[in-house]
Order: structure tokens, then C-alpha cells, then sequence
């Protein structure tokens, strides 16, 4: 069955393109059949996973033209297949909004979303319609999170809008884990955000953490995931074991 997986968190640059990005390749790299789908206008995931397409398609085709969602699916180096963003989502959002046709990616997970095991889901910095979609579509969703003073602010309006959705049955959505990003064990405060997380949500955060490591930084320069670009550095070694945790802890092995 299809897992699907949003990665929202709706402060700006916490590590949710590359969450996103070194997830699905270290879960293609355990041999399972991975979607990515960059739902951010900014199409960072699209080119970390090295589409090379000029104007690929994206979710807007389908949507505006009623073309086959198959033909949005692209096939990134990194071993997953990936659905295209680009600035023409902006259009997306206040279509889907404006033509109240919610429920929009759902439908079409519905129909391509079978033949994988897990879809993997992008999402921008805001609470818009986007990231609404991606959280009605989603069976869970994992929440990356800086170890800094401002990192839980937001978060608990996050949860509350998952709740919102699931109590209204729009969703089978529940917050899956929070995952440490960027983390520098040297920085005191890091440290005592990080225990305050644990000490705060002790079945939600996950173990693995994810360290501050440039060789993740670089690798979208090279179209690539870490976890391709470099294997053997520290950051791609967290995102395969974060891979691990997250399978057993929802494929219960
Ligand atoms: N573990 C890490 N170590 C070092 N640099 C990192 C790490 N994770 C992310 N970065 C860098 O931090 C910046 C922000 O990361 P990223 O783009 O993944 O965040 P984001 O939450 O998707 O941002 P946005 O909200 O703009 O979509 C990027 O330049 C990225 O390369
Ligand atoms: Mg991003």
C-alpha cells in the first residue's frame, strides 16, 4: 500500500526540501518504489533530484488541461520518480481554492499513486492551499525541525490544522514524527531544544539526528540528493538511517 507522506512545517528554510529529497532516495535505496512531489512554486526538490527538463510538467497540466497525471511523473537519477514544481503552481493554488476543488492531489494519488510504496510529499513555507492539499492527501506527515528559541512556534498551529482536518474526515493525516535538522550538538542551546523536544513529544521525535553537514548543502548544486552526491559523509548516513527508523516504525519490521 502507498504511504503517503507529507513534510510540511510552515517556517522557511528548516530542512523540509531536503528532508524530503534525501528521504526518497534513501527509501529507493531500500529497493521501495518512491514518488517525490515538489508542491513548493520555488521547485527546489525538482532540482535536487536532477530533472533536467526545461518547463516539466507539473500538477497544473492535469488540473488546467486535463491531461493524464502519468504524464507529469518524471524518473530522477536518484532512483525515484518524481512529479515536477515550478512557478506555475502559484496558479494551482488559487485555482484549487478559487473552483473549490479540494482534494485535488488526493484524486490524483488515487490514480497514479498505486504502483509505489511510498509518496513523499513537498511542501512551501506557508499554510496555503498547496500545503492543505498535500495534508488532506497525506496518512502522515513529518515535521523538520531546527533546534533554535523560535522552532516550536508554528508547529503546534500545524498539528492543530492536521487535527482540524482529521476530525472533519478529510483526512486519515496524523503527525507521524519531528525531525531534528541541522543539528550542532556544540551549540548549548541546540542541545537543550533538542532534550526540550524529547521531554515535549517523546513518541513523535524521532532518534535519528539529523546533523548540520555541508555536504548536504552542496548537493543541489550537483542536481542531486546527499544521500547520491556523497554517501559516505555524515548527512546522507543520517538520512538512510532516518529511512530505517521511519520504516519500522510504519511497516511495524
Ligand atoms: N543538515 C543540513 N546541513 C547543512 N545544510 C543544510 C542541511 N539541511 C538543509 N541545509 C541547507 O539549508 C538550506 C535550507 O534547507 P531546505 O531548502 O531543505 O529547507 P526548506 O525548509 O525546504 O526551505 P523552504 O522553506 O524555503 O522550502 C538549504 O540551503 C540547504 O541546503
Ligand atoms: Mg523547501
Amino acid at each position: 500500500m502507498n504511504k503517503v507522506l507529507a513534510i510540511a512545517n510552515q517556517k522557511g528554510g528548516v530542512g523540509k526540501t531536503t528532508t524530503a529529497v534525501n528521504l526518497a532516495a534513501s527509501l529507493a535505496a531500500t529497493k521501495r518504489n518512491v514518488l517525490l512531489i515538489d508542491l513548493d512554486p520555488q521547485g527546489n526538490a525538482t532540482t535536487a533530484s536532477g530533472i533536467k527538463t526545461e518547463e516539466p510538467n507539473t500538477l497544473c497540466e492535469p488540473f488546467f488541461n486535463n491531461t493524464d497525471p502519468e504524464d507529469c511523473i518524471y524518473t530522477s537519477p536518484d532512483g525515484y520518480k518524481i512529479i515536477p514544481g515550478s512557478q506555475d503552481l502559484i496558479a494551482l493554488d488559487v485555482a484549487i481554492r478559487d473552483n473549490n476543488k479540494q482534494k485535488y492531489l488526493s484524486k490524483v494519488l488515487a490514480k497514479v499513486g498505486n504502483s509505489f510504496d511510498y509518496t513523499i510529499i513537498d511542501t512551501p513555507p506557508t499554510l496555503n492551499q498547496l500545503t492543505i492539499e498535500a495534508l488532506m492527501a497525506a496518512s502522515g506527515t513529518l515535521i523538520p525541525l531546527q533546534c533554535e528559541y523560535y522552532s516550536l512556534e508554528g508547529v503546534t498551529g500545524l498539528m492543530q490544522t492536521i487535527q482540524t482536518i482529521s476530525d472533519n474526515n478529510l483526512s486519515q493525516n496524523r503527525v507521524l514524527g519531528i525531525i531534528r535538522t541541522m543539528v550542532d550538538l556544540r551549540n548549548n542551546l541546540a542541545k537543550d531544544v533538542s532534550n526540550e523536544l524529547e521531554n515535549h513529544f517523546p513518541s513523535l521525535v524521532f532518534n535519528t539526528l539529523i546533523p548540520r553537514n555541508i555536504k548536504l548543502a552542496e548537493a543541489p548544486s550537483h542536481n542531486q540528493s546527499g544521500v547520491k552526491y556523497m554517501p559516505s559523509s555524515y548527512g546522507a548516513k543520517a538520512y538512510l538511517a532516518l529511512a530505517g527508523e521511519l520504516i519500522r516504525k510504519i511497516e511495524n519490521v
